[in-house]
């Protein structure tokens, strides 16, 4: 699903704060993969996401994403097939629309799955059965500003909106680093359960070694820039959580 070969990144190249964030990496990640990244702090996750999702290019090497060479494809090109979620709850929704208007303007953006627009009353029902699947009941305060809902729960119906459009691939960049615990499990489980009902292929950046033990099916850790260890789903389902820990912690 989305191919990486030789991929190297530099930023500020020649100059004194040169930093050489990706080097010659390659990775392959087929259609269904559930993939969790875990790795120090600056060891380039956030860029590798970046160069997936087309906000950064590379210097080398060329990624394939869907059997298509997105290498030099722009951020919008490849809209179509990656939704992304970050850390911070506020950048996915509009603070001041209401829930079912962060729905309209999600359904708007791309062809969504199972959602028609067209009647009021009708599109507000459909966005009520959506909801209610989060088991957050906020199916009863779609017309509550977004805003003034806790950052759980903003990051669920984020999770929600994301995966409505038409992507194959969700790149998750921590995305419970800014919650509480139990607004954290709420959002994994959430996504979990999204990423099975509609087939994703995904990639978790996380810090959390407790979630990167539950979910996901492969483990990569990286440092400078460079993937040090791959643990195939196999490997890792035979990992004990202390073990887990002692690599990577
Ligand atoms: N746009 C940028 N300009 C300059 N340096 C950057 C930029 N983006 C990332 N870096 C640097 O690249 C390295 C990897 O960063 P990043 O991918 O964000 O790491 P991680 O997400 O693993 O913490 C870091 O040293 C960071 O400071
Ligand atoms: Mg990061």
């Amino acid at each position: 699903m989305i191919e990486l070969m030789n991929i190297s990144k530099t930023f500020n190249a020649g100059k004194a704060n040169e930093v050489k964030a990706l080097q010659k990496l390659s990775l392959n990640i087929e259609e269904g993969e559930f993939v969790v990244i875990v790795g120090a702090n600056g060891s380039g996750k956030t860029t590798l996401l970046n160069l997936m999702a087309g906000t950064v290019i590379p210097d080398t090497g060329s990624i394939t994403i869907a059997g298509n060479d997105a290498t030099k494809l722009a951020e919008y090109g490849r809209s179509k097939w990656i939704a992304r979620i970050f850390q911070n709850p506020l950048l996915g929704t509009a603070a001041d629309l209401s829930i079912v208007d962060n729905f309209r303007l999600a359904a708007l953006r791309t062809k969504s799955k199972g959602l028609t627009i067209g009647k009021n009353e009708a599109f507000k029902k459909q966005v009520q059965e959506k909801i209610a699947t989060l088991g957050m009941g906020l199916e009863n305060k779609i017309e509550q500003p977004i805003g003034t809902l806790s950052g759980g729960q903003r990051q669920a119906l984020t999770l929600l909106m994301s995966v409505m459009d038409e992507c194959k691939i969700l790149l998750l960049d921590e995305p419970t680093a800014a919650l509480d615990p139990r607004s954290a499990e709420t959002v994994m489980r959430t996504a979990e359960a999204l990423i099975k009902e509609y087939k994703l292929t995904a990639i978790l950046v996380t810090h959390n070694l407790k979630d990167a033990a539950q979910y996901g099916s492969r483990i990569i850790q990286m440092g400078e820039g460079e993937v040090l260890k791959n643990i195939s789903a196999k490997e890792k389902a035979k990992l004990k959580q202390a073990e887990l820990y002692e690599w990577f912690g």
